[in-house]
């Protein structure tokens, strides 16, 4: 017989995403981000001139990586632009790829943007209370394209799901965001 796990509940403020409980806090800056913005010049800069600015946190009070469990998290995404590209995470496929993910937005505005290896791709919306479902097979990099505010979202998935980082970083995501003369352009 499997140990049982003991049920537990936390606070999450649904305006800011602030989970007062997390213990884990993943931090990406810009240094962490060279090699997936288009214009890596104007990346360089930014690290520069304004000091390695933060660009997303991730906050976890992590469930046991199995089978079974649901992994939970909050996102908190910069605004902010690399060149004329927004900024984003990452990306990534799961590790074990059969597994979806559900975002819930709490704040902000931009895009979920996702591919398969086949190539095939599609974009949401993301703003607050809106819901994105991420199919198994599908990578998924959200992009904030808010001027001021930051995009935020609690993220759910399977507890084995893992990170596959690797594939994205060589593939790309198809797609990238950019601003252009006022507007928000996918290219
Ligand atoms: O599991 C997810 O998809 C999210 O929690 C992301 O990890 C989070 O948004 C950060 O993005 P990434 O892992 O691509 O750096
Ligand atoms: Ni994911």
């Amino acid at each position: 017989m499997p140990d049982i796990m003991t049920p537990f509940g936390l606070a999450i403020d649904l305006e800011t995403g602030d989970m007062v409980a997390a213990t884990n806090r993943l931090v990406r800056r810009a240094s962490d981000m060279r090699g997936y913005y288009a214009d890596a010049e104007a990346l360089d800069r930014l690290i520069q001139e304004q000091d390695d600015p933060l660009h997303y946190e991730v906050f976890e009070l992590p469930v046991p990586p199995e089978n079974g469990q649901l992994m939970y998290c909050i996102s908190k995404l910069q605004p902010g632009q690399v060149g004329q590209e927004f900024f984003m995470t990452k990306g990534h496929y799961h590790s074990v790829s059969a597994t979806a993910e559900i975002y819930l937005c709490l704040a902000g505005r931009g895009y979920m943007v996702m591919k398969t290896a086949e190539g095939k791709w599609a974009t949401e919306e993301m703003m607050r209370g809106r819901m994105v479902y991420v199919p198994p097979h599908w990578a998924h990099r959200s992009v904030n394209t808010d001027a001021n505010e930051t995009l935020v979202s609690f993220c759910v998935y399977p507890g084995d799901a893992g990170h596959n980082y690797g594939d994205i970083e060589r593939e790309g995501l198809g797609k990238r965001v950019f601003q252009r003369g006022g507007d928000i352009v996918l290219e």
